[in-house]
């Protein structure tokens, strides 16, 4: 006789179905991720309750995010970074010592091919803008010289435009160079002062979060890698302290570790120039012995 039993709703053991469904196949720890996913997913569903074309226009949100992604462009990088979840992942994985300078987000417009600089070179080669004099110190936590660490910098123009926005209107490589700090830990370059910029909103990401009135601007900044034999690789950012979107960084990576003085230094007859002084503290690499660095990789 069939029972006449009602079917527990699909609401209330939805999420407990899929768990123990994922947990069945050989890569335990993948399900118990994937299961937690859907936890959360499934709590998501009940909480917003969204209709079939609300939950189609999500798909339909998910699926141009993918489509505007390409080996140029990373939408799903941006909304990651937009959302807080770049700087969220890497702070609980990165638990730096503390007085070691904080890591934040590579971003969108790194390029690891920039070209190898003598100290002093003016990385400025369109020669638009105001003129800016980079110093930088290479720490351990101690205090002590990092010498011949590699500084690799990039920065957007005084539009707040990299590069590689504007292949057609910028020199390649515009803005950015590969320097080897000096026995002392020191390194020097010229530059011209970059402007703060609004994240790309022609696509998916930005066009969703800057229709609900998301802070979309970044307070201008000089991005860094620095890398040195023992030392944990550093990636950060100097900020402009005087930047008005100091407090509302677009994508959450603003620390006070990181704010920078850009000092104007006098008008020379070319016109306004600046400096900025930073000392970046390397944590040592877990394991390495205290070495000397010898090497620009
Ligand atoms: C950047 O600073 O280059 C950047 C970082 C994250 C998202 C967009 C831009
Ligand atoms: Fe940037």
């Amino acid at each position: 006789m069939a029972s006449t039993m009602p079917q527990p709703l699909l609401e209330q053991n939805s999420a407990d179905l899929v768990a123990r469904r994922l947990s069945q196949g050989a890569d335990a720890e993948l399900g118990r991720a994937l299961a937690t996913v859907v936890r959360h997913l499934h709590q998501v569903v009940r909480e917003l309750r969204p209709s079939p074309k609300d939950w189609r226009a999500a798909i339909d949100f998910v699926t141009e995010v993918g489509h505007a992604s390409d080996e140029r462009r990373q939408e799903w990088v941006l909304l990651s970074d937009l959302l807080g979840v770049t700087q969220l992942i890497e702070e609980i994985n990165v638990q730096r010592p503390r007085g070691a300078t904080p890591n934040t987000p590579r971003g969108p417009f790194y390029r690891a091919d920039a070209p190898k600089l003598p100290l002093g070179f003016d990385i400025c080669l369109d020669g638009i803008g105001e003129r800016l004099s980079v110093t930088g110190h290479v720490r351990d936590l101690d205090g002590r010289p990092v010498p011949l660490a590699c500084v690799d910098t990039w920065q957007a123009n005084p539009q707040g435009h990299y590069e590689n926005q504007q292949p057609d209107l910028q020199p390649e490589f515009n803005l950015r160079g590969r320097f080897l700090a000096d026995e002392h830990g020191d390194f020097h370059y010229r530059t011209v002062r970059p402007a703060g910029y609004k994240v790309p909103d022609d696509g998916p990401a930005g066009e969703l979060l800057g229709r609900l009135g998301y802070p979309l601007f970044r307070p201008a900044h000089l991005h860094f890698i620095i890398s040195a034999p023992g030392f944990d690789t550093l990636t950060t950012h100097v900020y402009d302290r005087a930047d008005a979107h100091i407090g509302d960084d677009a994508v959450l990576a603003v620390r006070p570790e990181l704010l920078g003085d850009f000092q104007r230094v006098g008008a020379a007859s070319g016109g306004v120039e600046w400096s900025v002084d930073f000392t970046f503290v390397l944590a040592r690499a877990q394991g390495a012995p205290a070495g000397r660095a010898t090497r620009f990789s």
